[in-house]
């Protein structure tokens, strides 16, 4: 039995949100039929919508299809799409399920997991942030160091998936050292400075309130946002690397006379799409 095999058996005798994953992951390997699997995953993010257009010899599996939440978030498509760029193979998820939609947090992980088990070992991550500091605009990127969860939930809560990873998983590097150099590379070759700092990671969907985002500063919150933080547990939990940038897009609560909007959020996020979608495939070509 390959790896793979091997893997999809353990989980199918597992508790049943392990049989889920091995649901997912087969569906997935269907879609590839004999195609490259890969090795890198990308999660699209407010910002890097139409990154996946990138790709060449892409095939799309629909969320639907392969069994993976469908978003509600307006502006979130939700494919799948595996494909070649810079001479890897790369998935990328573009729409993700988020916490505040309904879904359980578990489901949130649900795509990471099932790539996890087809072989990915390296996943990269946007999202779209309220920034805390001061010397963050609107437009600005921040590479992750690390991150603080106050979701009030945790994608590994409930019986061990022991196929994938152990009970109680180390968090003490989160964000991988090297793939976070290759970024700041990346960065540099494009001309693209990039803030490093600490991501709040909060269920929402109401943004903050101005008490709040002085608490969270003074515990040590460089940026807050919806997302992220369960995909990246359940990729640690996995054993694979990771990366995420968070596009500023705005300043946080009462930071700024101004209020916050989706639509403030999803503008700032269009207009520096290009140039993230340029840092994630230059980063690509360096990893
Ligand atoms: N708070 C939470 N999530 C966000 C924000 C914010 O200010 N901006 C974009 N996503």
């Amino acid at each position: 039995m390959n790896r793979i095999e091997n893997l999809l058996a353990q989980l199918d005798k597992g508790p049943p949100a392990g049989q889920e994953v091995a649901k997912v992951a087969r569906n997935i390997l269907q879609f590839l039929g004999n195609r490259d699997k890969p090795s890198i995953a990308v999660i699209l993010g407010s910002g890097l919508g139409g990154f996946e257009k990138r790709l060449t010899d892409s095939i799309v599996c629909p969320y639907a299809e392969v069994g993976l939440p469908t978003s509600t978030v307006a502006g979130h498509a939700g494919n799948l799409v595996v494909g070649k760029l810079q001479g890897k193979t790369v998935a990328v998820l573009a729409g993700r399920a988020h916490y505040y939609e309904g879904h359980d947090i578990q489901t949130t992980a649900l795509a990471v997991r099932a790539l996890a088990v087809i072989g990915i070992k390296q996943l990269l991550v946007s999202n779209a942030a309220g920034g805390l500091r001061p010397e963050f605009t609107p437009g600005d990127f921040m590479l992750l160091t690390d991150h603080i969860n106050m979701m009030g939930a945790n994608p590994l809560r409930g019986p061990n998936l022991d196929a994938l990873g152990p009970r109680f998983p180390d968090m003490t590097k989160p964000y991988d050292g090297e793939i976070i150099d290759k970024f700041v590379q990346a960065g540099k070759s494009l001309g693209i400075d990039l803030h490093k700092g600490t991501y709040m990671a909060l269920s929402g969907p109401t943004y903050e309130t101005p008490a709040e985002i002085r608490a969270f500063m003074s515990l040590g919150a460089d940026a807050v946002g919806m997302s992220t933080v369960p995909e990246i547990i359940a990729a640690r939990h996995a054993g694979v690397r990771c990366a995420a940038v968070s596009c500023i897009t705005n300043v946080a609560a009462g930071l700024s006379d101004s209020l916050l909007s989706h639509d403030e959020v999803k503008e700032v996020g269009n207009l520096a799409g290009k140039r993230l979608s340029d840092l994630f495939e230059q980063t690509i070509a360096l990893i």
